[in-house]
């Protein structure tokens, strides 16, 4: 089944777009991780995953019609070039909601995601863009909905629709509609994220390709969703009960065992740069000196992590260059 497929029940042709509002979609760091796709057009995951949402860090969009012969995105207050991979995939998605030939858009995306925290901002890119296509088209789609259409663009998109804790329930259906972000009830406000971004310059495979590979060539990938399953219900285990280290050791655990399905692959794909290995050690380091702090990575060289509010200032000590963001904190 093809994207144009799913979205023609909500998609009335003849609807033009308007200017939308300025939509916010939060960031959002997996705890347990999205990694392989059961269908790579529809990006349906082969596990279920769980995130939190980074608060006020993630993207703002705005569409305008325009009437040039394509399509102009501006990212932070540049004009990105038409042939640029992330200008085509939008304006790629933006193609499943026109009719040939109709209007253009101006899409105006302003990410509050500080530049040096190593971030992807797919995930709160293709969400804010979602909520924004749903203004312009006036397509009156509930939250669920919402979170089904930014996962056409990126499937980690598909959690930053909401805030807080959300899961991603991986579905049954072909057509996906039951494959979406669910808010979990339940709030952390002691929770810190920390980021620390080990290396600027390391270009590396993007998360999309990266998957692909991993579940093509890695053996070792048979076990991941066995894995990432067994993670999920410790992870909703912590969250209900607030124990912060079942929650730190099962998201670093989920963490290194999809990296050891990425070094698994062929070519291996291993995304940690010396510093990055550096890193860890420290924090297990410090984890044997009793300061209870964990770590989580994704398709990159960048540690997050994860502690409580009474461990900010020792924290900062060890890592002074860190960013800190509270997701259920009024900082
Ligand atoms: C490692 O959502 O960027 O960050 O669906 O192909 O757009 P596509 O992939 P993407 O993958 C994110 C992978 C991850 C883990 C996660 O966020 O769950």
């Amino acid at each position: 089944m093809d994207k144009a497929a799913v979205l023609a029940p909500w998609i009335s042709p003849g609807r033009v777009p308007v200017t939308s509002e300025e939509h916010f979609a939060p960031s959002n760091i997996a705890l347990c991780k999205y990694w392989g796709k059961r269908d790579t057009q529809l990006n349906l995951p082969v596990n279920a995953s769980l995130s939190v949402s980074l608060g006020y860090l993630g993207s703002h969009t705005r569409l305008v019609p325009i009437d040039y012969s394509a399509d102009e995105i501006w990212l932070n207050g540049d004009r990105l070039l038409p042939s640029a991979a992330f200008s085509q995939r939008i304006s790629a998605f933006l193609d499943l909601f026109r009719a040939p030939g109709q209007c253009h858009f101006r899409v105006t995306t302003r990410n509050s995601i500080p530049t040096a925290a190593g971030l992807a901002s797919s995930a709160s890119g293709f969400a804010a863009l979602a909520l924004a296509v749903n203004d312009s088209f006036q397509l009156g789609l509930n939250t669920e909905q919402l979170s089904v259409l930014a996962r056409l663009g990126s499937g980690s998109a598909c959690r930053s629709v909401f805030k807080g804790f959300v899961e991603w329930q991986m579905g049954q259906r072909e057509d996906g509609l039951d494959s979406h972000g669910v808010v979990l009830p339940e709030t952390w406000p002691g929770l810190c994220v920390g980021l620390i971004k080990v290396d600027a310059s390391v270009k590396s495979t993007d998360s999309r390709s990266g998957m692909k590979r991993t579940v093509e060539t890695a053996h070792l990938y048979q076990s991941w969703p066995l894995q990432a399953a067994a993670d999920l219900q410790q992870l909703r285990r912590a969250i209900t009960v607030g124990d912060f280290t079942l929650l730190g050791q099962t998201a670093e655990h989920n963490a290194l065992s999809m990296h050891a399905t990425m070094i698994a692959s062929w070519p291996p794909l291993v995304y940690w740069q010396p510093e990055s290995l550096a890193c860890m050690q420290k924090i297990w380091r410090l984890r044997q000196e009793g300061l209870p702090v964990y770590f989580t990575m994704d398709a990159g060289p960048n540690l997050k992590l994860l502690f409580e509010r009474d461990q900010l200032e020792e924290l900062m000590r060890h890592f002074p260059d860190m960013e800190v963001i509270q997701p259920f904190g009024d900082d």
